[in-house]
């Protein structure tokens, strides 16, 4: 079976609801996703949760309720938020499932075969907030410890270490010789910056049992469960292995009828990207690799790293009331205009900052009167002049859409998200231009001016149709619409149906309606 273009997101801890951050990762992630199935590849998508650990075991607890039923409950809410959001991922994985159990414990256990863990006896501070013992380079230049860590206290315990500093140099070397690796640049410098100038103290990969329950056991010390980002970062082979991976299944030495869907036999690992934000990337550049290292399996091509949003200048704060509600804005909004602002704010690596007049006026002005204006003008004087029938086809804007097609597809192969939208948009731009230019609604109160009509009628439409292919990665609603009201049956999921001239001779378009309400008249009703 041929690779899948095989995608992550970060899995979210599950000690609360779903907020800007999780939903801007989630959706970048599917646009990428959806680009590469209109390139016309085969694509596996993966979110999920992250579900042990302290934090959620506190959470739990906090709540009055039995830890796994807990996780069980907000599960729902998280899988719902996915739906909410559109996304086309294959898989939702959730670490407190017996088949990612089941791989996490191989893991473990081949790793310790192989001599990669060391019983060791250790006094020092530890943050339960970040559940990771610290040491002096981590406290601030006064000596105390910064608020991030949350409550810090002495620990003095024997727990498994994972050899990570004889990995140092081969990391460096791996990241040095592959610059797609960490993206962007950027944050490649700062996991290289890191590695040269810090001796890699080696992993902590235990928890003793009467200080943590809820964890996976360790396989080989029934006292101990295992750090939660052992656990968690082994979700993204976990799920491969539950679909019958034969790269993830032999390099563990699994088998695939040791799982329900194994017999899916498909082929996923290594990852092509995994997405995260800025804050776990140590994590996703060091630990992982390096764990997939010493596993002997090959590593994922590349870790994208995303900057994190805030509101309006601010952190979002639930205390404060300074935050962003995803649900609230798209129930309000449409899903379409949602992940329109995320992608075409920001672009993927700096920090962001929602506003609600930014969220307005892009409505209005990009949505409403940039592309849906454009959409319905041009497919209403279709209808009004012309009976909604195609006339025969010219090609006065086919140059322009071209290359606005190859430019958008260039981007969207380089994870470009935001410089793609801006092509679009000015492609939307140009035909917006192009009808005030040709005035279509004189040259139909001229008869002589027919066959010219017929010309800038076919332009629009053809623009329009080459827009909702381009659009269908963002907006998939949209682009569905355009194609619907263009009376074209199938989805526009295939960059390929851009190219100039799929619109034929008196084919008949449907009815237009619009895409994008302006806000300020549907308060109206
Ligand atoms: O870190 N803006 O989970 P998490 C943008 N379970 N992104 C944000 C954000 C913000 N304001 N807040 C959070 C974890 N994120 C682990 C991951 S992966 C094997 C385990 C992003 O729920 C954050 O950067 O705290 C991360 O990528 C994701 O949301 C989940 O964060
Ligand atoms: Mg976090």
């Amino acid at each position: 079976m041929s690779k899948r273009f095989y995608i992550t997101t970060a899995i979210d801890y599950v000690n609360g609801e779903p907020h800007l951050g999780h939903a801007y990762e989630k959706i970048i992630t599917d646009v990428i996703a959806r680009a590469h199935v209109a390139m016309g590849e085969e694509v596996f998508f993966l979110t999920g949760l992250d579900e042990h650990g302290q934090k959620v075991e506190q959470t739990a607890v906090r709540a009055g309720k039995p830890t796994q039923q807990f996780c069980d409950e907000l599960a729902a809410t998280w899988q719902a938020f996915a739906k909410k959001l559109g996304l086309i991922n294959a898989d939702f994985v959730r670490t407190t499932s017996e088949q990612h159990k089941r791989v996490v414990q191989t893991v473990l256990s081949r790793l310790n075969d192989a001599g990669q863990f060391e019983r060791r006896h250790h006094k020092g501070w530890y943050s339960t907030k970040e559940e990771t013992f610290l040491t002096d380079k981590d406290r601030n230049e006064d000596g105390t410890w910064d608020a991030k860590w949350g409550e810090v206290i002495e620990l003095e315990e024997d727990n498994f270490y994972f050899f990570l500093g004889k990995h140092q140099q081969w990391l460096i070397d791996h990241i040095e010789a592959n610059p797609d690796f960490v993206q962007p640049d950027y944050r490649r410098n700062e996991v290289l910056g890191f590695l040269k100038n810090n001796d890699l103290a080696d992993l902590c990969s235990s928890r003793p049992k009467e200080r943590l329950s809820w964890g996976i056991p360790f396989p080989f010390d029934e006292n101990y469960v295992t750090y939660v980002w052992f656990d968690a970062l082994t979700n993204y082979i976990s799920i491969p292995a539950a679909h019958g991976d034969s790269c993830v299944l032999d390099g563990l030495g699994l088998k695939a009828a040791d799982f329900d869907k194994g017999a899916e036999g498909l082929s996923l690992w290594p990852a092509d990207v995994h997405v995260i934000g800025k804050d776990i990337l140590r994590f996703h550049t060091v630990y992982w690799p390096i764990m997939l290292k010493a596993m002997g399996l090959p590593l994922p091509k590349q870790v994208l790293v995303h900057g994190w949003w805030q509101k309006a200048g601010e952190k979002m704060s639930k205390t404060t009331g300074n935050v962003v509600e995803p649900i609230a804005v798209i129930d309000e909004w449409g899903l379409d205009a949602f992940r329109f602002y995320v992608v075409k704010e920001l672009d993927i690596g700096p920090d962001g900052n929602w506003t609600d007049d930014g969220f307005a006026s892009r409505y209005s002005a990009e949505l409403a009167n940039g592309l849906g204006n454009l959409v319905n003008r041009s497919l209403k004087m279709l209808g009004r002049y012309r009976d909604g029938k195609v006339p025969a086809r010219n090609d006065e804007l086919a140059k322009e859409v071209e290359a606005a097609v190859a430019e958008t597809v260039e981007h969207l192969k380089s994870a470009k998200l935001q410089a793609g939208l801006q092509t679009i948009w000015r492609l939307i731009d140009r035909a917006n231009q192009y009808v005030d230019q040709t005035a279509p609604f004189k040259l139909a109160k001229d008869p002589e001016q027919s066959s010219r009509l017929d010309e800038v009628l076919y332009n629009l439409a053809e623009t329009v149709r080459g827009l909702a292919v381009l659009l269908w990665p963002y907006l998939p609603d949209a682009s569905t619409k355009i194609y619907r009201q263009l009376g074209l049956g199938g989805e526009p999921n295939r960059l390929s149906l851009a190219n100039w001239g799929g619109l034929t001779e008196g084919h008949q378009i449907g009815e237009p309606e619009p895409l994008f309400p302006r806000k300020d008249l549907a308060k109206k009703d």
